[in-house]
């Protein structure tokens, strides 16, 4: 084990006399600490990979790792753990977090939330005498939500192998810098898979704010994951011919504005026709300007459904419309550890069982067979990806509370 570690401090007033636990300001101090790291005039936040936003997370994620004696294992995927505990020496760990980076202008919540909570975890298992017979990790991975680079849960694929080396080093943003120029410039070795850093995972839980308001509706605070719901993200190219707004007949138009315009229709009424959800959410006009008619239009389209028939349906018919579609990103149906779900929701007073539509970095190293569960905590009105999303701070500790529980009851108590 490594050097005696020390919780970071103990907020809240807790009586001596009482278990030690998490109160409701704790996770709100947590989100507080990094809440003006890649603050947005909207409010929200815009963090992205590879950027200086992500440089003062990483920075961040450390020194709160640091200040509680935990040693940070960056791997080459660009994802870092901080361990309390050595897993090469004492077998794989069970590991805990999430993500830091944001889609533009997301929530305080998504990603964040997992984090904070997983700090707070260890803090409230140390505060109790606890020494766990396992390891204990705490996860940031890198690039979850895809934002720059167009990928989701770019951090954990690279590490699985699941997106490889030199398809993540040739994505680029939207100015044209490569995923393998931004890493360089970020000072980071160029990203690869690493099976040794993936064994290190014996069990994963991630903690999410929910991305909807089954909670809400349910009046629980708590939820276990089952599965997350297919996904993908596809890109559309609708081409045009540049001319000018205002001396060029209807006749002589090509505009490829009017072609973006169908396909949104088209992806709306395919979502409606086949029980599935879509939007085209981000949109590139070339070139942009207010009197040109656009010689190209870019659209991008999140597809996601109960099951890949449905979604693939949408895709096909919003093809039918744009005359072809690039698949960008996928993730197949991806069920978590159904016995370990199991034993979670009974462990947490019989909390609900429930699936996604939302993509996380723990169904990528499900899919990746590590086993991996999720706990959600109540999002009041079930709004994500935006500055709106909140949740409670009771619902927050309760969280906590609950990880807390997940934990000892995964890693086992030291003899
Ligand atoms: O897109 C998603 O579902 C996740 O937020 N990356
Ligand atoms: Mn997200
Ligand atoms: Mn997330």
């Amino acid at each position: 084990m490594s050097a005696e570690v020390r919780p970071r401090r103990q907020r809240g007033d807790t009586p001596d006399t009482q278990r030690p636990e998490c109160h409701p300001a704790d996770v709100r101090a947590g989100l507080a600490d990094l809440a003006h790291l890649g603050r947005a005039p909207s409010g929200g936040y815009r963090r992205f990979a590879w950027t200086r936003e992500d440089a003062e997370l990483r920075d961040w994620f450390t020194g709160e790792a640091k200040a509680r004696g935990l040693d940070v294992a960056a791997d080459r995927a660009g994802n870092l753990v901080a361990w309390w505990g050595d897993p090469d020496a004492d077998g794989p760990g069970v590991v805990t977090g999430s993500h830091l980076d944001s889609v533009p202008d997301g929530g305080a919540f998504d990603g964040p939330l997992g984090v904070v909570s997983a700090f707070a975890a260890l803090d409230v298992l140390r505060a109790d005498g606890f020494r766990p017979a396992r390891p204990l990790g705490v996860a940031c991975f890198g690039d979850e939500e895809g934002a720059r680079f167009g990928v989701a849960c770019a951090g954990s694929r690279i590490l699985t192998g699941a997106l490889t080396a030199e398809r993540a080093a040739g994505l680029a943003d939207a100015d044209g810098v490569s995923m393998a120029e931004a890493v360089t410039r970020a000072g980071h070795a160029p990203l690869g898979p690493d099976p040794e850093a993936l064994g290190r995972i014996g069990t994963f839980v991630e903690l999410h704010v929910e991305q909807g308001r089954a909670l809400a509706d349910l009046g629980r605070a708590i939820a276990v994951g089952t599965a997350i719901h297919p996904h993908g993200r596809w890109r559309l190219d609708l081409a045009g011919r540049a001319d000018h707004a205002g001396t060029t007949r209807l006749v002589d138009r090509d505009d490829p504005m009017l072609a973006f315009a169908r396909v949104v229709l088209a992806a709306r009424a395919a979502a409606e026709r086949h029980g599935a959800v879509a939007t085209c959410g981000k949109v590139h006009v070339a070139p942009n300007g207010v009197n040109a008619i656009p010689s190209h239009v870019t659209a991008w389209l999140d597809a996601r459904g109960e099951d890949a028939e449905r979604v693939r349906a949408v895709v096909a018919d919003v093809a039918g419309e744009a005359g072809a579609v690039t698949e960008e990103s996928w993730t197949d149906r991806t069920p978590f550890d159904p016995a370990l779900a199991a034993r979670l929701s009974a462990l947490l007073d019989d909390a609900p069982l429930l699936p996604t539509g939302a993509g996380h970095d723990a169904g990528v190293l499900a899919a990746a067979g590590v086993p991996t569960a999720m706990l959600y905590v109540r999002n009041p009105t079930g709004i994500s990806h935006s500055p709106e999303e909140h949740a409670e701070d009771a619902d927050c500790a309760a969280g906590v509370t609950a990880l807390t529980a997940v934990l000892r009851e995964l890693a086992g108590a030291a003899r």
